[in-house]
């Protein structure tokens, strides 16, 4: 290790705060494997390696740093988060919890009252493609690790630029035919503890910094094509068109209407695509997603098979057809009951439950697993105005320590 840094949070994400910034959009865009995520993991690479840390890029393309006395890297403690981005995301969203665990292991490298086990192995990972932006499944690099995903499906996948997930993986220097389940990689792990920016008004309503999470709300995500007919703005008669946008608008407000009748769901379109997409045009085709959530995952199968009906009751009413797939789910996840309370002890903090997807959750049904989270002002993420202010940040890292360190010792 080396001598006593002076990082803080705060000070290690100013270090990436002009990396992917979006002038369109406001905040960031940092798709897995982008010019902008890879300068991220090669910072990130860069700040684990001063630190005397071995460094690693899987199979899976999870980036692995670790502190491996006399070479053993089993029974590990293992923290991280992920630096890719939602389009226009926030600057917290990820990044958060890998510069707090640098931060963190500084202060397991350096302070005595923190020391416990110091010859236990301990890792931070970087989890590729969390949100599921440019391949539309979330948390891509966990599911492959813990064998959620076909891998054959995995790299078929393919951006909205066409190119699949094998040939950008094949670009990064991974073999794509690596792609996969990896227990001997799982099996390294004891716990896994992730930090995170909270996304919502729950810390700010109790006036408090950290939390520690209870659950993950079940979620998952489903792609709807409408077909019709493309044709010409001008010469098509109004009585004479099939408008898959027109069946597509109807079905974002039946989306809407459904969610709004089953209480804790959550129902979005946030994306929507017209082929081709001229305004003196009438599109053939409209792709858009859809992303639900709800507690109890059979509540969300129920929706999503009456927005299912929706679809093609819209489709239909407008000339056009419907076909629905889905692209991911995940249940809804609990985090071990023992380690949330010795942690929320441990860090006299409240227990939170949230709304948003993590890899932690994917890793839950394999390793116990813990989250932080971390007050943000604002309340709001996947935005621009996702904020953390510095004094949290660093208390943050500190319970990120402290969790660290009383696991360690375990
Ligand atoms: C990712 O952050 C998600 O919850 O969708
Ligand atoms: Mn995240
Ligand atoms: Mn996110
Ligand atoms: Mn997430």
């Amino acid at each position: 290790m080396t001598a006593a840094s002076p990082d803080t949070v705060s000070g290690l994400l100013r270090e990436i705060a002009d990396v992917g910034t979006d002038p369109v959009r406001g905040g960031y865009s940092r798709p897995v494997h982008s010019s902008a995520e890879t300068e991220l993991r090669e910072w990130f690479v860069a700040q684990a390696s001063r630190r005397g840390l071995d460094v690693e890029t899987d199979r899976n393309g999870i980036v692995w740093a670790w502190h491996a006395p006399g070479g053993r890297r089993d029974g590990a403690i293992v923290t991280g988060s992920h630096l890719d981005s939602v389009p226009g995301g926030g600057a917290y969203d990820g990044p958060l919890g890998v510069a707090s665990a640098l931060v963190a292991f500084d202060r397991l490298a350096e302070r005595a009252d923190l020391h416990g086990a110091a010859d236990r192995p301990r890792a931070i990972a970087v989890f590729p493609e969390e949100e599921g932006s440019r391949f539309g499944v979330a948390c891509l690099g966990s599911r492959l690790l813990a064998g959620a995903i076909d891998p054959d499906r995995a790299r078929a996948l393919t951006d909205a630029d066409g190119e699949t997930f094998a040939d950008v993986t094949a670009r990064a220097g991974l073999d794509p035919a690596g792609l996969g389940p990896d227990p001997d990689a799982l099996a390294r792990i004891d716990t896994f503890v992730e930090l995170h920016v909270e996304q919502g008004r729950g810390l700010v309503d109790l006036d408090r910094p950290i939390a520690v999470a209870s659950s993950i709300l079940g979620h998952g995500r489903w792609r709807v094509s409408v077909e019709g007919e493309g044709n010409h703005a001008g010469s098509t008669l109004m009585a004479d068109r099939r408008d898959p946008m027109v069946a597509a608008a109807r079905l974002v407000v039946r989306v809407r209407e459904l969610a709004s009748r089953v209480p804790d769901a959550r129902a979005t379109v946030g994306r929507l695509l017209p082929t081709p997409g001229g305004t003196n045009v009438i599109a053939s085709r409209v792709d858009l997603w859809l992303d639900v959530r709800h507690p109890d995952d059979a509540t969300t199968n129920g929706l999503v098979e009456e927005i299912r009906q929706a679809a093609l009751l819209c489709a239909a009413e407008e000339g056009c057809t419907a076909r629905m797939t889905e692209e991911s789910l995940s249940p809804t996840v609990d985090f071990d009951a023992r380690l949330r309370d010795d942690l929320a002890a441990a860090l006299d903090a409240p227990v939170l439950s949230t709304g948003a997807g993590h890899d932690a959750g994917v890793l839950k049904d394999h390793v116990r697993t813990a989250m932080l989270f971390v007050r943000n002002p604002t309340g709001v993420s996947h935005s621009p105005a996702e904020d953390v202010e510095d004094a949290d940040a660093e208390a943050g890292a500190e319970a990120l320590a402290v969790a660290l360190a009383s696991l360690l010792v375990d």
